[in-house]
């Protein structure tokens, strides 16, 4: 027998339904908190696993009552939120996914592992793998974009670095692939809002990250909030126990979300707790996170015949195998050693990781700035707001070491006057420092303009109805812009926000989303040239909220638009293309793409097909261009999406540089899935479109067939 199975012979009900429970707490808080006496129900064996604590002691004391005081001295898991680093904050996922690094990717969750780890944590909910095509939705954040492809790469990166090569080694932790599934369509956009996708998009759209992270090996699996046509996450049979589990082979934990088990009777599918309980446990959940009702209830569903005792053993050998695998019962207190870590290359990484994620949405010949300025006015709520600058989800990261615009301008323009002033707060209705900012601007070369969201306007329940600037932003811009100095906006934000006219009117708009620690520095870097911008948008970016959503890949209408036909799929009032196309991001300086080649023209399933073109860059300095492979299948049993990413890779340029940027592709970018959701490889003509965004009119195209095999 092994040291599962002799476990499970010899444990209580009571001590089974203890390991699937998780309770908070609370040294941060991501929920509702409850009562109850931790230590205590501890030592009853009511719980397997804690969320929201982290420490060296802290965790460690816990752990000695779990191994000390209850019966079967089963070791506790340690939970927490680490989306975009632990101690050290790097850029918040939307804005990490705008590097298109999956090294880096991979880099800043390892960082974060080491540091989490050595905290006493083993189990992360991260990656956050919701597809987010709807800026009023706060999460968008937390999210990689819109695009299946980018997040299937995004969770593959993330888990490598989170799990390492062996999920027992001291530095290494289990990673949850999150929130399964949908949330990211929420019913206009609203937090914990109901979900109703087509099974199509389903399965083409939001089920191939999971996919992903699940081939990778990811540990755990969270169970989302929401419902999918009426059926909430957390017990849905169908994509948790028969799709998940059957089709994909899961064999880790699944964890339902915050409490969203005893929310089963809010839903309206559970008639009480008890069945609550029951119809998770059925759906496969493993893992009741904070709710208590496993606790409370599953004893009394066992005696109702609404689960069975084979349900529950099977949950508590996923957990106890969990903890198993990350070597729990061999260290309990897993030790990160000083040779996993260091401190200065972590900083280092965090800047890094700061300056590839920095999406400069527009220029107009201003920056970089003049290498010879001397006056700069530096305003807005958003240029001294250290505590603003780390972003949503940042439990354990520390403002003490945050850079801001104006520290990071002040140490690298030590010859220039820079002068400050906030002019407005980030939302009160106080409007009586806009003059004064104005005053100090006059005689300025550069107005660096710091606008957008508190940190905390996005992130979990920070849905916005009008994601614009809030507040007297507006005015205080509008001032800026009246004075005549040239304005350098740096926004900073969780999600696009609708600013076109500030965009059309300012010299040169930087998107900063919350970049974490080292913020003002890698954007001092950027505006003095130091760094050349290399980022680009994961997301389409709206004009205006009536746009949304709007994703790259929409599938064809028989009537595209065409300004001169009024029977066209457009607006009356509004362009239908967005402000920022999916892969939009300048850098200083232009690469040109030339000459799009195939190697043939015709494939059949087991094939290759070698794409080829040249980038030129005709700018005056060192450049990297990120260059995005789409494909369009012309015909076929569904009408397909306009455009589908099927690869992008980078390419470093030095003035006047020409390089050959080559992809391969097998029939596997061809393929879709057929009526029955099976995927196939029809016959049939695609065009394989290159280019540096998906603005369609932009792109090359080329021609390709699809044989009978
Ligand atoms: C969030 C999850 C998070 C959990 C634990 C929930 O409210 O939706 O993303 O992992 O809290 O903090």
């Amino acid at each position: 027998m092994d040291l599962i199975d002799s476990l499970v012979a010899n444990m209580t009900l009571a001590e089974k339904i203890g390991q699937l429970n998780m309770v908070t707490a609370g040294q941060a808080i991501t929920g509702p908190v409850g009562g109850g006496d931790l230590d205590e129900n501890l030592r009853a064996g009511n719980i397997g696993s804690v969320l929201n604590l982290w420490g060296r002691e802290a965790t460690s004391a816990l752990q000695k009552i779990a191994l000390e005081e209850t019966r079967l001295a089963i070791p506790l898991l340690f939970g927490l939120d680490i989306l975009h680093g632990h101690k050290t904050i790097f850029p918040i996922p939307l804005a990490e996914t705008a590097a298109f690094d999956p090294i880096l990717w991979e880099r800043t969750a390892r960082a974060a592992a080491i540091e989490a780890a050595d905290d006493g944590v083993a189990l992360t909910f991260a990656p956050m793998l919701d597809i987010a095509r709807d800026p009023r939705w706060g999460r968008i954040a937390e999210s990689p974009g819109e695009d299946a492809f980018v997040c299937a790469k995004f969770a593959e990166a993330k888990i490598r670095g989170f799990q390492g090569a062996n999920l027992s080694a001291a530095p290494s932790i289990a990673a949850t692939a999150k929130h399964f599934c949908g949330g990211g369509a929420a019913q206009a956009g609203r937090e914990y809002g109901p979900v109703d996708v087509s099974e199509r998009t389903l399965h083409e759209v939001y089920l191939p990250p999971f996919r992903a992270a699940v081939d990778a090996g990811c540990a755990a699996i969270m169970a989302a909030f929401n419902s999918v046509a009426g059926v909430p996450m957390v017990a849905h049979r169908g994509l948790l126990r028969d799709y998940l589990r059957s089709e994909l082979g899961f064999v880790g934990v699944i964890i339902s979300d915050y409490n969203a088990i005893a929310e089963l009777t809010q839903h309206g599918v559970a008639a009480d707790p008890v069945e609550a309980a029951a119809l998770a446990l059925r759906a496969t959940v493993d893992i009741d996170m904070v709710s208590g009702v496993y606790v409370s209830c599953l004893p009394k569903a066992l005696a109702r015949g609404l689960v069975e005792m084979e349900h529950i053993d099977a949950a508590v050998r996923r957990v106890l195998r969990l903890k198993q695998k990350l070597g729990l019962f061999d260290d309990p207190y897993r030790r990160v050693t000083r040779a996993d870590f260091s401190a200065q290359a972590t900083a280092a990484l965090a800047a890094d990781a700061a300056r590839r994620s920095i999406t400069l949405l527009a220029n107009r010949d201003m920056l970089p700035l003049p290498t010879a300025s001397r006056r700069i006015a530096v305003l807005g709520p958003l240029a001294d707001a250290a505590a603003e600058m780390l972003g949503p989800w940042a439990l354990a990261g520390s403002t003490k070491n945050c850079v801001t615009t104006l520290a990071g301008l002040r140490t690298s323009l030590p010859q220039c006057e820079i002068v400050f002033a906030a002019g407005v707060d980030v939302e009160s209705d106080d409007g009586s420092g806009i003059a004064a900012a104005c005053a100090i601007s006059a005689d300025a070369e550069v107005i660096v303009l710091c606008l957008g969201e508190r940190a905390n306007m996005s992130g979990e329940a920070a849905s916005r109805a009008t994601p614009g600037l809030p507040g007297r932003q507006r005015e205080l811009a509008e001032a800026a812009l009246a004075t005549g100095v040239p304005v350098v906006v740096i926004l900073f934000s969780g999600r696009p926000l609708m600013i076109t006219w500030l965009v059309e009117r300012a010299r040169a708009v930087v998107g900063a989303w919350f970049l974490g620690n080292m913020a003002g520095q890698a954007i001092a870097d950027v505006l003095t040239g130091r760094f050349n911008p290399t980022a680009r948008l994961p997301i389409s970016w709206p004009r205006e909220i009536g746009q949304i959503p709007i994703f790259y890949s929409s599938r064809p209408t028989g009537r595209p638009a065409d300004a001169a036909d009024p029977f066209t799929s457009k607006y009356l009032d509004l362009s239908v293309e967005p402000l920022f196309p999916f892969g939009h991001g300048l850098s200083f300086g232009g690469v040109e793409l030339k000459n799009l080649r195939l190697n043939r023209t015709e494939f059949r399933v087991h094939d290759w097909i070698k794409v080829e073109v040249d980038a030129i860059n005709s700018g005056k300095v060192a450049t990297e261009e990120t260059i995005f492979l789409f494909v369009h299948d012309l015909v076929s049993t569904t009408a397909r999406p306009l455009l589908e990413l099927k690869a992008w890779a980078k390419v470093t340029l030095g003035p006047s540089q020409l390089k050959v940027v080559a992809f391969t592709l097998s029939a596997e970018s061809f393929r879709v899935l057929d009526q029955n959701f099976e995927s196939v490889l029809e016959p049939g003509d695609f065009h394989i479109f290159v280019g540096l965004n998906a603005d369609r009119k932009s792109l090359l195209r080329a021609s390709l067939r699809a044989l009978a095999s």
